[in-house]
């Protein structure tokens, strides 16, 4: 037995009494026979036989970047360790080693990995969970934005401006762009501009130097260093200060940005996504908004529309809540009743998604049937014009007003109760009811 076998019989023995699985090559060719996709960690001879280490771990970053690979050198160099470093080794050891040091290493390495895939399981359980079949709409404009969305995550790099009413899903869709990027393992990281003072929301978004203002005692990594890789969602940008607005373009621009405080360009590779329920145009002409920032942010722009403008998604949407909230809070209701989706299509959402889903949240709650009612949204008021319902001075009879209310519904509707219902926001018992209430049967 020559040196090198005697050291890899070692290794071996150790780490079999360690508890792990080795498998064991002596040249390149049989360690590329032997790579397969359950390895964990490879431990590399610099030197071997018929090849030399960088190539046989650029090979296994290769197939799999996951693999941890630590390389064993006898004349450590340092351009050697250098570049093993950049082609993504974990480490590398001096030979001759200690076998408790070899040990130890492979322990904590296998502790990243562990870690790392946990990670990354999550991050794609999240990424179906965020994915583009999550938002919901079949409306035509709403399709024209899944499918912009979709080409925006399949594009590497550039800057999305989405902007829409509250509620209307700019959180879901940056999600969406993020989870559907080939960023989607990499951080996604959101700040409100509006959350924070000035001072506090650039040392978030850029980091700090110690020393930088008085709190600042350590240094601290900024939100654009954390999210290396993955994307940046910056909600409420209309909110941001000028000189904020400033060291954002220059970062849109230049990808370099420096830390309060600090002398050094630092580079990152961020996708930005910023959102606002402002009009920015607007902004831009009041001066509030610089002009160059808006129209870097503007190549890519996607408008979520609001809810009343596609009210042909309600059912579908009212729906997918339904389910959501059954399985949340263990109830069986079937849907809506025609009454209910009536009142729903035809109510003007000022909230939005958000106020819809909070909705049916609140009456799923507390109902024991198994279909929604108009009575069950009783805090969505049909919005009425108060010009059209005014009070006059000698004031009114409201059975008057009611009973006036019912038969012109009933004629609008031809006699059909069930429409007559939509029309007041009822159902049809109710209607019923009233019909008898005011000895309307016979007409
Ligand atoms: N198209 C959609 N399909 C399903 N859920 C949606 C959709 N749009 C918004 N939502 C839901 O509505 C709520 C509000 O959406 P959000 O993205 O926070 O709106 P915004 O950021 O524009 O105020 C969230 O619970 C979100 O999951
Ligand atoms: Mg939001």
């Amino acid at each position: 037995m020559d040196d090198e076998s005697l050291l890899r019989w070692s290794l071996r023995e150790r780490l079999t009494k360690e508890g792990y699985d080795v498998l064991e090559a002596g040249t390149a060719a049989e360690a590329y026979d032997q790579l397969r996709g359950d390895i964990d960690l490879v431990l590399l001879d610099f030197k071997l036989p018929d090849g030399n280490g960088i190539d046989i771990l650029r090979r296994v970053k290769e197939q799999s970047a996951d693999v941890l690979v630590i390389l064993m050198t006898a004349f450590s160099t340092v351009e050697n360790a250098v570049e093993a470093m950049k082609l993504g080794a974990y480490h590398y050891v001096n030979k001759p080693f200690n076998l408790d040091e070899v040990v130890i290493l492979v322990e904590k390495a296998l502790e990243t990995s562990q870690l790392r895939r946990e990670v990354r399981a999550l991050r794609t359980s999240q990424g179906r969970e965020f994915g583009l079949d999550s938002i919901v709409g079949t409306s035509p404009t709403m399709q024209q934005v899944k499918s912009l969305l979709a080409r925006i995550a399949a594009s590497p790099a550039s800057t999305v401006l989405l902007t829409g009413e509250t509620g209307t899903g700019k959180d879901l869709a940056a999600k969406a762009v993020h989870y559907n990027s080939d960023r989607a393992a990499k951080p996604f990281v959101n700040i409100t501009a509006s959350a924070l003072p000035e001072q506090l929301l650039e040392s978030e978004l850029f980091g700090h130097e110690r020393g930088a203002f008085t709190d600042a005692r350590q240094q601290k990594r900024g939100l654009f260093e954390t999210a290396d890789g993955g994307t940046v969602f910056l909600d409420e940008i209309g909110e941001m200060t000028p000189g904020l607005q400033a060291k954002l373009l220059r970062f849109l621009e230049e990808k370099t940005f420096k830390r309060v405080g600090g002398l050094a360009d630092i580079r990152v590779d961020v996708r930005v996504v910023a959102a606002t329920n402002r009009n920015l145009e607007e902004e831009v002409k009041e001066g509030r908004f610089r002009e160059d920032l808006f129209y870097r942010l503007q190549v890519m722009p996607v408008t979520l529309p609001p809810l009343r403008e596609r009210r042909g998604d309600v059912p579908l949407l009212a729906s997918f809540f339904i389910d959501r909230f059954n399985r949340e809070f263990r109830k069986r209701v079937r849907g809506l009743s025609p009454s209910a989706q009536a009142l729903l299509e035809g109510y003007q959402w000022p909230g939005n998604i958000r106020e819809l889903r909070n909705a049916i949240e609140r009456a799923m709650l507390l109902i024991d049937r198994d279909r929604l009612e108009p009575e069950d949204f009783t805090t969505l008021t049909r919005t009425v014009n108060p010009t059209q319902f005014k009070l006059p001075a000698e004031g009114v009879n409201l059975e008057e007003v009611e009973r006036q209310l019912l038969l012109q519904a009933l004629e609008r509707a031809g006699g059909n109760q069930t429409q007559a219902a939509q029309l007041l926001g009822i159902n049809r018992d109710q209607v019923r009811y009233r019909i008898e209430k005011f000895g309307l049967s016979k007409a």
